[in-house]
């Protein structure tokens, strides 16, 4: 089969304080309980007035949930309608993968509440996510939910839609730039290309607690150890590529056969969040430094 792979990568996983640099302190959410209460009482307050001045209906009943997707860190891959609810939201709660410069559009009168993960540090738990999306809506607020790339594709988005809706809630999603495609792009690689790749894969590097392995259950077709990879199928010298902080002034990216792709992944220390695309079309790029030639012998299979 041809094929591309794309993994979900995560090196060295530790929390990315530079990340929070737009509500540092302010918004320690663990720090916040009691003015977290404030606000919900403000909001209420807020609902019941125009409740009592016009009775309109709307305006008394549960606000809404939007999960709005930002794309992989470019403030510029966000879709109208993820930039229009970003400044018009009361409420926003926004994960580790958010960046600054979209952190940065919010309302002035917006409150903002960091509720990141890293892998085996969470800044809240995911039902008390949950629990802190409810309160917001049922305190009549417009909620939105910020998610690096696409909130529906491992970013756990399906989860606060059923607990939310099991409420009486209403959730509305607004897609993003998945970070394998916004990444893909900014490096000039076709994710799939005639006579190359014919299919692409998402897999994630991350399993729940007590979970399979989800590179093994992907038909055991990956797996972070490059050996394994190859017994599978892939030859050694498949062109991989793996990007840090993609389409961010902070890109580091690295470029190498497979053989290679973990020593040099390892030489460079790229840290979490990381992406690691695999396949043929990764030659395709312009920046693949390697080969040429075999670029162009691929354009010529075509
Ligand atoms: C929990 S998943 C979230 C995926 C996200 N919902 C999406 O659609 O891209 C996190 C993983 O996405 C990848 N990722 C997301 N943004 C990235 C970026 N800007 N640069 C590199 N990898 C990124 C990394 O592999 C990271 O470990």
């Amino acid at each position: 089969m041809l094929g591309t792979e794309v993994l979900d990568h995560t090196k060295k996983p530790k929390p990315d304080l530079s990340l929070h640099r737009v509500c540092k302190g302010k918004n320690d959410i663990a720090l916040q309980l009691p003015e977290l209460k404030k606000l919900l009482e403000v909001l209420k307050r807020k609902r019941e007035s125009c409740c009592g001045n016009d009775g309109d209906g709307e305006k008394c009943g549960p606000g809404n949930v939007f999960l709005v997707g930002t794309g992989p860190g470019d403030p510029e891959l966000l879709t109208l309608k993820a930039v229009k609810l970003v400044q018009k939201a009361d409420v926003l709660l926004y994960d580790r993968l958010v960046s600054n410069d979209v952190l940065e559009m919010v309302g002035p009168d917006a409150r903002l509440l960091y509720v990141g993960k890293t892998a085996g540090y969470h800044s809240r738990t995911q039902e008390e996510i949950h629990e802190l999306l409810l309160s917001f809506a049922e305190a009549g607020a417009t909620v939105v939910r910020l998610k690096g790339g696409d909130p529906l594709v491992f970013g756990r988005g399906g989860e606060e839609i059923d607990f939310l809706q099991q409420q009486g809630i209403q959730v509305k999603v607004v897609p993003g730039i998945t970070s394998a495609s916004g990444i893909a792009a900014e490096l000039g690689i076709p994710l799939t290309h005639r006579g190359v790749a014919n299919s692409v894969r998402f897999l994630t590097g991350h399993s729940r607690k007590g979970g399979t392995d989800p590179l093994f259950v992907a038909e055991n077709a990956a797996d972070p150890d490059s050996t394994l990879l190859m017994q599978h199928g892939l030859p050694a010298n498949t062109p991989a590529a793996a990007v840090e902080r993609g389409t961010t002034p902070q890109q580091r990216m690295v470029f190498a056969e497979l053989n290679d792709l973990a020593d040099k992944v390892a030489q460079e220390e790229l840290v979490s969040p990381t992406l690691i695309i695999i396949g043929k079309v990764v030659a395709l790029s312009p920046l693949w430094p390697l080969s040429s030639k075999e670029a162009s012998c691929l354009m010529e299979a075509v």
